[in-house]
């Protein structure tokens, strides 16, 4: 599988990544490696890491409860507290080995740890792979409000392994799943039609071309200026369904693909209204979603808090609801702006 170049830094894929990987460290004058995992990649995926990786240096590994409610600066301080306790210094190196929580506070603690160190991502979650450890982002939860907090800056390098993707469970798979639909419906159709044909899937070919999507945009806008915000694309209405979730414990528990795909369906509606996009691809859209991941069960008493929660979305400015929509397949448009009225005909469309 081909090496994907982005800006400063190489995405390789399968077994050949891990000697990539030790040749990089070889070369590179660094006084120790650290290893950031969680509870579950401790167990499930540190000791393939650990068969495949080769390296002389000191290692230490530094663990952190799994799950969204530890994205925060608590765990932050704990693991700069860790790093500094086990002797970390500027050229020491941090692995992350994990999901999106992982790789966007490992790259968060590297990036701000004695104002920098390198870092370098193995994404463990099919969401990981193709979204959070490529582009740069890394961040933080404030409360619920999702990644309000974090810097841009660029992993040394990618390490994208498929066998790690065996340690998840379905949903997981599908959550992952959730963001190359978006990848499909925005730049390459036939991605979309192959989760919704379910056909002649194969997993790493639909991960490389995700990242080669992603890393298309991010090269053009790395700081998203203007064109990356497609990458939101369902994201507006996603993360506030996601955020009001999760600050809700009486409601399920929602993977993010999960929030992303009900948002996916509203903003495809609301592209209907505002843009025109073709009724049909947004039943079809629909239909799809509802097939792999069921109805949410949503109350009408949770529009409000819900648009409520949208208001705080990175991409507003202004106060205003600041949405990617579509005028058809491959075809979108950036900073559209949508009334309450319509963002509740949408949810409303949803659940019909
Ligand atoms: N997850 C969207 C982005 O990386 O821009």
């Amino acid at each position: 599988m081909k090496t994907i170049q982005s800006a400063t830094y190489p995405v390789h894929f399968n077994d050949k990544a891990y000697s990539k990987l030790s040749n990089f460290i070889a070369t590179q004058n660094y006084s120790s490696v650290f290893v950031l995992v969680d509870d579950n990649t401790m167990d499930c995926c540190y000791p393939r890491f650990m068969q495949n990786f080769v390296c002389n240096l000191p290692l230490e590994v530094i663990q952190i409860d799994a799950g969204e409610v530890f994205k925060n600066i608590e765990t932050c301080v704990g693991v700069w507290n860790a790093m500094t306790e086990l002797g970390a210094d500027r050229k020491s190196l941090l692995i992350t080995l994990g999901g999106g929580v992982i790789t966007d506070l490992g790259g968060f603690v590297a990036a701000t740890f004695k104002r920098g160190i390198d870092f370098i991502n193995i994404p463990t979650t099919l969401l990981s792979m193709v979204d959070a450890s490529v582009g740069g982002k890394t961040g933080i939860d404030l409360g619920v409000l999702k990644n309000q907090i974090g810097v841009f800056a660029n992993p040394e390098m990618v390490l994208i392994d498929p066998e790690y993707l065996h340690t998840l469970s379905a949903r997981e798979i599908r959550s992952g799943t959730a963001e190359i639909i978006k990848y499909g419906l925005t730049h390459d159709i036939n991605l979309f039609n192959k989760i919704k044909d379910n056909n002649n899937l194969n997993i790493v070919d639909l991960i490389h071309r995700s990242i080669e999507i992603k890393n298309e945009v991010v090269l053009k806008d790395p700081k998203e200026k203007n064109l990356r915000k497609v990458l939101n694309f369902g994201h507006t209405i996603g993360h506030g369904i996601e955020s009001y979730f999760l600050e809700n414990p009486e409601k399920e528990n929602l993977t993010h693909g999960e929030a992303i795909t009900i948002g996916m369906v509203c903003e495809s509606f609301i592209s209907s209204k505002l843009l025109g996009f073709s009724a049909e691809k947004v039943e079809e859209i629909k239909h799809t979603v509802l097939s792999i991941y069921g109805k949410i069960e949503i109350l009408p008493d949770d529009f409000e808090p819900i648009i409520s929660l949208l208001k705080h979305d990175k991409k507003n400015v202004g106060g205003n609801v600041n949405f990617v929509l579509l005028k058809d397949y491959e075809d979108f448009q950036l900073n559209c702006e949508a009334s309450t009225d319509t963002i509740v005909k949408s949810l409303n469309y949803y659940l019909t």
